[in-house]
Formats: structure tokens, C-alpha cells, sequence
């Protein structure tokens, strides 16, 4: 199978490469690829890259991420994460490709403390969740074979993300404050590309298009998850100079950013399991592969 992949340096983006080594004929691109265009900036050149490769599958792992960074600059945000998937999924339709898009839990207001569900009504609270929104959209109307994964909290090892942050934190500062009324699920990039690769062939074969929600089982807060990362990675490297032990919670209010963040991030998963058979497994597992790579023991 001839697969294209958008973003392949991202957390997601790489992982579902290495997912897929061996057993598809892959075009991993990013954003400086030299032997096709894979900048999401040029609209035309990506459809270029379609047309000319034509793939049965497009993995759009590429994205603007950068949530607060989106409140200033939405039009870039927007340009990467509607108007690309737009292009993607038009030359896509014309090859007859499946494109797979990845999308947040940040299309929500993030209202309630009940988990979302795929046809709960979207209404994004910064300009990164309505960019995401947008290119949602975008791919629906395209007329495109699809999936599109919601997901939450993505994490994958040698990647800057919020726990690496918090290890590194606890090594250069003596207090670490962390918001303990945010709530949603950590989900280990590799764990992600796993649950797609077992979906696509599924859905390719019985036409099961549509948005799913992907994150793993439970749920926790920035603070507590922050807590289980430092408590694994000093059991693991000892030897680091750690100055927190434990963060310390604090109130979203306590903590401005310059985007707004939803208190509630749970996604129910169920359409998931039930559709693709994919066994919830706990956000910890990923944390503890997460702290392996990380953290390997001599
Ligand atoms: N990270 C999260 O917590 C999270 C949560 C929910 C959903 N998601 C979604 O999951 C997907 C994957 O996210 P991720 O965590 O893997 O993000 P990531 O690690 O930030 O990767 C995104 C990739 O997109 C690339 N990119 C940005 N602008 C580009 C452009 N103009 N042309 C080509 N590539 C470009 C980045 O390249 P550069 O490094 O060169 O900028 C980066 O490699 C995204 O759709 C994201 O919205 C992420």
C-alpha cells in the first residue's frame, strides 16, 4: 500500500512512520523534504505532491500546535490547519486516496465533566481549536474518504512536550506549580499510531468514514499528571539533580496563558472500541514507555 505522510517529524507524525516501516511503501515528508513538497504553507505543492505520488492513503500528521502562538498569529494557524487539510483532501478526492486527519479535544468549549462525544456540538474556545475546527470541516465537505482522530495531551519520547517540560523543570527550578482543575487524558503518540494503523485497513474495507475520538482509558489533571511523570522519572534516573520532588497544585486563574484552555478535555472513546475493537488501555502504560525511552536504564 502507498501511503503519504504529512508532518512526519512531529510526535504523531514519526510515530506512525515507524508504525508503518515494513509494511507499506511510505512518503514521509515535513516541511523541508527535498524530494516533494511537504510544507503546508503551499497549498499547491502538497496537492502537487498528491497528484504526482498518488498514494491510497494521505496521513496528515503535520499541524500548528502552538496554542497560545495561534491567538496572534490565527491566520497562519488557520492556513496550516484548515486551508492545507482543504487542498490535502480535494487532490485527495480527485486520486480516489483515504485521508486520515488528526484533530483535538480543543474543537470543544470544554464545558461540563463529562466525557465528549464525536456528535457533541463543537464550539472551540482559542484560535488553535478553531483552526482545528475549520480543517475538520474542511475534510468532512471535501468529499474525500476520511478519518479523522480526535485526540488529547499527546506525548512521545525526544519531543518536546508537557512532560518533558515538567523533568526539566524540576531540575532548574525549587517550586513547580502546576493547574490541577484541568482535566483530559495523556495520550503516548505511539499508542496513537498503533490504533491507526489497526483502524485503517478496517475502515478502508467496510467504508467506515467519520471522526472517532482516540485517547487512552481514565483520566487525570496537569498536576497529578505531572506528579506521575517526576515520581517515574526520579525512581528510573536518580542520579539527576532534582530539586522538586511533588508539584504543587494551583487554579487555572492562578496561571493566565495567553489562550484560553478548556477545563474539560475527556473524550469518550467508546465509537472507537466498539467500531475498530481497539482495547482501552490506562494513560499511565503510556507514561511508563514514555519514561523507559526517556530514561533508559544503563
Ligand atoms: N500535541 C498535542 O497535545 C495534541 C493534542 C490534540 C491533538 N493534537 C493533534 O495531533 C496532530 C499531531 O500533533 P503532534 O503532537 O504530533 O504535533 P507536533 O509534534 O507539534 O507536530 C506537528 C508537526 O507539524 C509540522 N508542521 C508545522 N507547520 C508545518 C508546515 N507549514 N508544513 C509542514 N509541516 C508543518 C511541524 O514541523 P516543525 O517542527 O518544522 O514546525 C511538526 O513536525 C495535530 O493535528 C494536532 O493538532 C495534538
Amino acid at each position: 500500500m502507498k501511503v503519504l505522510v504529512f508532518g512526519a517529524n512531529g510526535q504523531v507524525g514519526q510515530a506512525l512512520v515507524q508504525q508503518l516501516s515494513g509494511a507499506a511503501q511510505v512518503l514521509a515528508l515535513h516541511r523541508h523534504s527535498s524530494q516533494a513538497c511537504g510544507d503546508l504553507q503551499n497549498l499547491q505543492g502538497i496537492a502537487q505532491t498528491v497528484r504526482d505520488w498518488r498514494p491510497e492513503v494521505i496521513l496528515n500528521a503535520a499541524a500548528y500546535t502552538q496554542v497560545d502562538r495561534a491567538e496572534d498569529e490565527p491566520e497562519l494557524a488557520q492556513h496550516i490547519n484548515a486551508q492545507a487539510p482543504a487542498a490535502m483532501a480535494e487532490a485527495a478526492r480527485e486520486v480516489g486516496a483515504w485521508l486520515v486527519h488528526f484533530s483535538t479535544d480543543y474543537v470543544f468549549d470544554g464545558s461540563g465533566h463529562t466525557p465528549w462525544r464525536e456528535q457533541d456540538a463543537c464550539a472551540p474556545c482559542n484560535a488553535y481549536g478553531h483552526s482545528k475546527w475549520l480543517g475538520e470541516q474542511a475534510v468532512r465537505n471535501s468529499g474525500a474518504r476520511h478519518l479523522i482522530f480526535r485526540t488529547s495531551w499527546v506525548f512521545a519520547a525526544g519531543h518536546p512536550n508537557f512532560a518533558r517540560t515538567m523533568a526539566q523543570l524540576a531540575q532548574s527550578r525549587d517550586t513547580l506549580q502546576v493547574v490541577n482543575d484541568q482535566y483530559g487524558v495523556p495520550t503516548y503518540a505511539p499508542w496513537l499510531a498503533q490504533v491507526v494503523c489497526a483502524a485503517l485497513p478496517q475502515a478502508m474495507a467496510q467504508g467506515m468514514q467519520g471522526v472517532y475520538h482516540a485517547a487512552p482509558a481514565g483520566q487525570t489533571n496537569w498536576c497529578d499528571y505531572a506528579a506521575y511523570v517526576l515520581q517515574g522519572a526520579q525512581q528510573r534516573a536518580p542520579q539527576l539533580p532534582w530539586r522538586v520532588q511533588t508539584p504543587q497544585p494551583i487554579a487555572s486563574a492562578a496561571y493566565p496563558t495567553r489562550a484560553k484552555r478548556p477545563a474539560n478535555s475527556r473524550l469518550d472513546c467508546s465509537l472507537l472500541h466498539q467500531s475498530f475493537g481497539v482495547q482501552p488501555v490506562p494513560w499511565q502504560r503510556g507514561v511508563n514507555a514514555w519514561l523507559e525511552a526517556e530514561y533508559p536504564t544503563p
